[in-house]
């Protein structure tokens, strides 16, 4: 049989170490070794305080550290020692050169399958954990048989890209709605490879779960899986524009039309706009892809999706500035939130950035708070000239305090168990609360006598004598 009992992970990060932990905890008989060249990230991977908050996480590391999972610096023990290597290092959008700010860097994903290259001595399957661009395995290939010095090794390469969503990623991995592997099924040695990740998946994934397709088509998928799931979300949230404008109200029509079989009911909740690091990077990718085929209608159209999240981002600020009578100069606005969603301390790409730059830009002081994001990791984000118009809170209340305003960013489940009555007596009135993420009870909230702005919802008479309209 072709089964392996070693396996090594090259990238340590959202995605590499929750699922190598996985596999660790899934599959005893294998070895498991998840290394970077992140020194830091690595020691934190052997510490108590693991280098990402993901709920569940902690259990899974703790029951197989220093049994059959590993976290290494040591790149070239690992590679060697390895019959299968994941590669799960990061494709970020490129941000100079030929498809700038479109199509996906691979500098990484290329010096791994270098350092691959160089120290194999033996025959190896190598797996695309990251998302890449349709046909990277193409090019990946050509680089590991051009750069192996040694003689006779030979290189099976498989696409088993990941759909894990953070805040949700063990449970996601525990019971995945498939995982996908793509080979060169139309050969033995690709079927052969094929066979054996699915023999590790099978360890705890039903059997009919485990999909195998082409290396183009898995490749190809895991780009449309997030350009479609993006897509939704800017379709609903165009929709909340409308609703506003109509005194329709968006959470009653995601629910009536998710009723739709053929619809479904997830990911139909209108937001300030997606973030996190995959969907605009990917759509951006899979956009750029089409270009160079030629196909500009094609490439358009899933710009559009990007632009819709972009226009969504930015109704939000200028709804905020608009319903405070033109001006948030000096105002303190407390920002409940900076995460790119609930559960995850990750910032990347989140909404929470482009509003508060807007915010500020029009002269506001805001007042953050997030229970898992640091000070430093905001300050990474937002720049040291935004920092002078930001402070960040450890308490809620200190944040709320004399605030003019709240703007919901992240839908942490606290945020809807505060004493929203006694916030309001610590505000300036009129007090306004604008909820990107339609979490609170906003008709306590009106009650209570809060002005509230809630996205997609039939617009407060009051804002919108002071909006004018
Ligand atoms: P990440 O930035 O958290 O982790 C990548 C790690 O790879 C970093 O720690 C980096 O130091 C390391 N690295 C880079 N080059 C290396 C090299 N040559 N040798 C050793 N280590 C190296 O990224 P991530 O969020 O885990 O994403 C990884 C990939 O998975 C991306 O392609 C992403 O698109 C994809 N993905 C991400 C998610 C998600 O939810 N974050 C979900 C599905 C797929
Ligand atoms: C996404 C994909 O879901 C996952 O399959 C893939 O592997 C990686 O990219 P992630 O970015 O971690 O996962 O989180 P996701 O739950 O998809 O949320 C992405 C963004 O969309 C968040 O900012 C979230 O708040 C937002 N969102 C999600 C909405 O605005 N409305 C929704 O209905 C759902």
């Amino acid at each position: 049989t072709s089964s392996f009992n070693s396996v090594c992970c090259i990238g340590a990060g959202y995605v590499g170490g929750p699922t190598m932990a996985m596999i660790a905890l899934k599959c005893p008989h294998i070895e498991v070794t998840v290394v970077d060249l992140n020194q830091q990230r690595i020691d934190a991977w052997n510490s108590d305080n693991l280098p990402i908050y993901e709920p569940g996480l902690d259990e899974v590391v703790k029951a197989c550290r220093g049994k059959n999972l590993f976290f290494s610096t040591d790149c070239e023990a690992a590679i060697r020692a390895a019959q299968c290597i994941f590669v799960s290092v990061n494709t970020p959008t490129k941000k100079t050169g030929l498809g700038k700010g479109k199509a996906a860097d691979l500098t990484y994903w290329e010096s791994a399958a270098r350092n691959i290259a160089a120290w194999s001595t033996s025959d190896k399957i190598i797996v695309e954990k990251s998302t890449v661009p349709v046909r990277t395995a193409e090019a990946i290939e050509k680089v590991l048989l051009r750069n192996c010095p040694q003689e006779g090794v030979h290189f099976d390469i498989l696409s088993n890209p990941e759909f894990l969503a953070e805040g949700t990623a063990i449970d996601d991995l525990t019971m995945p709605d498939r995982v996908l592997i793509g080979g060169k099924i139309e050969n033995d040695r690709g079927t052969a490879a094929c066979a054996a990740l699915c023999e590790v998946y099978a360890n705890w994934v039903p059997k009919e779960r485990i999909l195998t397709a082409n290396l183009w088509s898995a490749e190809l998928s895991k780009l449309t899986a997030n350009a479609m799931l993006a897509q939704r979300i800017s379709s609903i949230n165009a929709i909340s524009a409308l609703c506003e404008c109509t005194g329709a109200d968006v959470s009653q029509v995601s629910f009536a039309i998710g009723k739709d079989s053929r619809i479904g009911p997830k990911f139909l909740n209108a937001s300030v706009g997606f973030g996190g690091s995959c969907f605009q990077k990917d759509i951006l990718n899979l956009a750029y892809i089409c270009e160079c085929h030629g196909l500009q209608e094609v490439a358009d159209y899933w710009y559009s999706v990007v632009g819709m999240n972009d226009y969504q981002k930015t109704r939000f600020v200028r709804r905020v500035v608009s319903a405070m009578f033109n001006t948030i100069r000096n105002k303190k606005i407390a920002m409940l939130g900076f995460a790119f969603k609930k559960d995850t301390g990750d910032t990347r790409e989140t909404p929470a950035i482009d509003v508060a730059h807007g915010m500020i830009e029009d002269g506001a002081k805001i007042a953050l708070f997030d229970p898992q994001v640091p000070e430093e990791q905001v300050r990474m984000d937002m720049g040291e000239e935004a920092m002078k118009s930001i402070t960040c809170y450890s308490k809620p209340t200190e944040a709320l305090k004399d605030a003019h305003a709240v703007t919901i960013m992240t839908e942490w489940d606290e945020f809807k168990t505060y004493d929203w009555r006694a916030i309001y007596e610590v505000m300036h009135k009129p007090a306004f609360v604008f909820d990107g993420r339609n979490i609170l009870d906003h008709a306590h909230l009106s009650e209570i006598g809060f002005i509230v702005y809630a996205l997609g919802k039939p617009i407060d008479p009051f804002l919108k004598s002071a909006e004018g309209a």
